[in-house]
């Protein structure tokens, strides 16, 4: 038997936190903090994520403004819109879902936005300080994952920890600050990815997994040892015409035959995904307390 790491009742809490604090900074006078997001072309989880992030800035009583843009604009247009929100004051924050079109260069577009309003944590300024352990805005889901781990008390030091992926968002992240001298670290880390052979003979010694490999299902539980922590940031849409979307969100683990072995395990949805977001609130004040 597991026990299951409720992130969304996680993520509530600290939303409430992150909600008080903003009243407290309006209440002496302070500006609201504001969180833009542009959103690039008709992907429909894209849609999605931005939709649950905008929502979450409501919650926390965050300005948030939208810039939705059709997928065949062009990348000097899309830099262009990137600086004048660079030089708008009354903004804190600034993300660009991922993944662009093809014909737009998604590193040169992080490299565009101003290292004080990149919450996600991905301009390569950023990346370098995440890494020398300096204070920065930490990418959303490696520090959500954290955040849970701390929250339920699960101890990392000296573990082995296991990322199955090596994604710019998540594994490589991921692996950086469980690897780190701090309180959240001090994990011996293996990034496993497409081309690991036999991926099986390293979870199977691991004592946390985190996976992030975007094959649904893909960790089954004979790949697990008995008691290890597993946490699923898998989320494929799969058809479903039971549902009223007409698809169901599937981890990368394949939950019944996990869950029997693991001592923690975050489900999907409401595991890492809560957590995303409200990672990303704390940020957001964050870009707005640093001014
Ligand atoms: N696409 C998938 N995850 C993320 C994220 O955390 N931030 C952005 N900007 N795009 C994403």
């Amino acid at each position: 038997m597991s026990i299951l790491i409720d992130g969304k009742a996680t993520s509530d809490r600290i939303k409430g936190q992150i909600a008080q604090q903003v009243k407290e900074i309006i209440a002496k006078g302070g500006k609201q903090p504001h969180l833009a997001a542009i959103l690039v072309g008709e992907d429909g989880a894209s849609k999605t994520y931005v939709g649950h992030k905008e929502k979450a800035c409501a919650q926390v009583g965050f300005k948030s403004t939208l810039y939705k843009f059709p997928a065949d604009i062009t990348e000097e247009f899309l830099l262009n819109q990137i600086e004048a929100i660079n030089n708008d004051s009354d903004i804190d924050g600034l993300i660009v879902q991922l993944p662009l079109p093809s014909h737009i260069d998604e590193n040169k577009v992080i490299e565009a936005i101003d290292p004080n309003k990149d919450v996600d944590g991905f301009h390569p300024q950023n990346v370098g300080k995440m890494m020398l352990n300096l204070p920065t805005f930490l990418p959303a889901t490696p520090y959500g994952i954290v955040r849970l781990l701390q929250e339920y008390n699960i101890s990392t030091k000296g573990k082995h920890a296991v990322i199955l992926g090596r994604s710019n968002i998540v594994g490589r992240p991921m692996a950086n600050l469980l690897s780190q001298k701090a309180e959240f670290g001090d994990c011996t880390v293996t990034i496993c990815h497409s081309r690991t052979p036999d991926i099986e003979y390293y979870t199977k010694q691991a004592d946390i997994i985190v996976a992030a490999i975007g094959i649904p299902e893909f960790l089954k539980g004979n790949m697990v040892k008995e008691g290890a922590v597993v946490i699923d940031v898998g989320i494929t849409r799969m058809p479903d015409e039971t549902k009223k979307q007409g698809f169901r969100l599937v981890g990368d683990v394949e939950f019944s035959s996990v869950e029997p072995k693991c001592s923690y395990i975050t489900p999907v949805p409401g595991g890492v995904g809560p957590m995303t977001i409200v990672s990303l609130m704390h940020n957001t004040l964050k870009a707005a307390e640093n001014k």
